[in-house]
């Protein structure tokens, strides 16, 4: 947690200030701004400098690729080809929490460590509102991962990248906390292949696409929100608890009532929107308690309850060393 030094050094912007929240973009800097699904930690995509001082802030492995923010389709189609399905799935989903992972475009301008060096590019079109007013304002791509330190719980509200970013951005856009709650789900366009379950329901997808191949395995691939351990609070999670138990604070869900309860009325929606910040809330109750877990209520398995429990076992997983 920061430090009252380091967050006097931190600057907040006010919804008001989006031209100079714009500035610090295109000057190069790291602007936290945020989307319907969770705060990014933004930089110039086609920077590299900027890029670079991405992964320095937030303490992640470079080789990690991030996603590209944009303000349109007409935008994304500059820097990848989108393909029949994409441009359907793009029509449909955009904006909104959907990543598209498609084949960079010849001439895109992105600097190669937004990609890692691939050959494809993770793309997508956010709809809150400040956050497109933001892209039109900037006029370039917007890489920005989610606004934590690597391996940590996501932001959901300005506070949380104050707090666990500090005097690493230069700038914090307070757009008041993100409905979503939940970080964008990714798909690969072609052929479609689930990488990411997300803020959009898999179900919706495959609307669109029919039955979706996954490739969501913890710990296959390289990428840091398929990681076993992720999204960690420091107090160690469990899961599917059914009662308040004494060495614990309990986040609740539907009947069963914790200190906390993500949705009292069993909503799945209501409850990715408080997931992160009920997280981060249990994180400081256990410490003023001293108990040393977090326990979770059963979430079930279906539409944005896939999501949420992949959050909540890759923060339950044994931790990395
Ligand atoms: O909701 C979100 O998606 C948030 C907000 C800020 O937009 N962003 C976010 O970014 O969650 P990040 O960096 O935490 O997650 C990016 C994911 C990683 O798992 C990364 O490996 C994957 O996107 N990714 C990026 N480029 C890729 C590519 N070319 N192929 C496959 N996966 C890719
Ligand atoms: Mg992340």
């Amino acid at each position: 947690m920061a430090s009252t030094e380091t967050r006097r050094h931190v600057r907040v912007l006010r919804p008001s200030e989006l031209a100079e929240a714009a500035d610090i973009l295109r000057g190069g800097g790291l602007l936290a701004f945020p989307t319907e699904t969770v705060y990014g930690l933004g930089g110039d995509a086609t920077d590299g400098v900027a890029v670079a001082r991405i992964f320095a802030a937030k303490g992640r492995p470079s080789f990690n690729p991030l996603i590209v923010h944009v303000g349109d389709v007409a935008a994304a189609r500059r820097i990848a080809v989108l393909d029949p399905l994409a441009e359907d799935l793009a029509a449909r989903f955009w904006p909104g929490p959907l990543t598209l992972v498609a084949p960079l475009r010849a001439g895109h301008g992105l600097s190669g460590l937004v990609t890692g060096g691939l050959d494809t590019v993770a793309i997508r079109v956010p709809a809150a509102p400040l956050a497109r007013a933001l892209l039109a304002a900037v006029g370039r791509p917007v890489a920005a991962p989610s606004a934590n330190t690597s391996g940590r719980i996501s932001a959901t509200r300005a506070t949380h990248v104050v707090d666990d970013l500090g005097a690493a951005v230069d700038g914090v856009l307070d757009g008041g906390p993100c409905p979503v709650g939940l970080e964008s789900t990714i798909l690969a366009a072609t052929p479609p292949r689930l990488l990411r379950e997300g803020g959009l329901a898999a179900e919706e997808i495959e609307e669109v696409t029919g039955p979706l191949a996954r490739d969501v395995t913890p710990g296959r691939v390289q990428a840091p929100g398929q990681l076993a351990s992720h999204y960690a609070p420091q107090r160690l999670v469990r899961l599917g608890v059914t009662a308040a138990q004494p060495d614990a604070v309990l986040i609740g869900f539907g009947p069963v009532d914790g200190t906390l309860n993500l949705s009292g009325g069993g909503d799945l929606t209501e409850a990715a929107a408080n997931l992160f910040d009920y997280l981060h809330a249990a994180d400081r109750l256990a410490a003023v308690q001293a108990v040393p877990f977090i326990d979770v209520a059963p979430i079930p398995e279906i539409g944005l309850g896939r999501a949420i429990n992949d959050r909540l076992r890759r923060a339950a997983a044994p931790r990395q060393a």
